[in-house]
């Protein structure tokens, strides 16, 4: 599935809400958007608090990485996504969105990935 959506906020007002407990240890929360504002087997890019994301939905999963490709300008936000594989719409690299790992050259470097939680409706990553 082709992906284009694209959501950025104000960064002069990220929507970051505070600390959540985590294993013990505080950490801030930032909210992304709402649930069905990512299409099932697609994607948002988010730029928020400093960061550019991509958002994924596989049906009642989300996940989120940085946008930008390991390999070079490709934005894995307008990349396809297969199940758990992002494609990169540059060079055809490919990651797994639920753990960072490369899937497929030329991409070398995994991604950074996010520990996203839904809410009420709501997605936030935890970083
Ligand atoms: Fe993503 Fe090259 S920029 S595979």
């Amino acid at each position: 599935m082709r992906i284009e959506n694209f959501i950025r906020f104000d960064a002069s007002s990220p929507r970051i809400l505070g600390l959540v407990r985590n294993q013990n240890i505080l950490v801030p929360r930032i909210q992304l958007c709402k649930t069905d504002e990512v299409p099932i087997g697609g994607a948002l890019k988010i730029e928020t608090a400093g960061l550019i994301l991509a958002l994924f939905r596989t049906g009642s999963e989300f996940y989120t990485t940085d946008d930008c490709c390991t390999h070079g300008p490709g934005s894995l936000s307008e990349g396809f996504l297969e199940g758990e594989v992002i494609e990169c719409n540059f060079h055809q690299g490919k990651f797994n969105i639920r753990t960072g790992e490369v899937v497929l050259p030329p991409c070398t470097v995994p991604i950074r990935i996010y520990k996203t939680v839904v809410e009420d409706g709501t997605v936030y990553i935890e970083v």
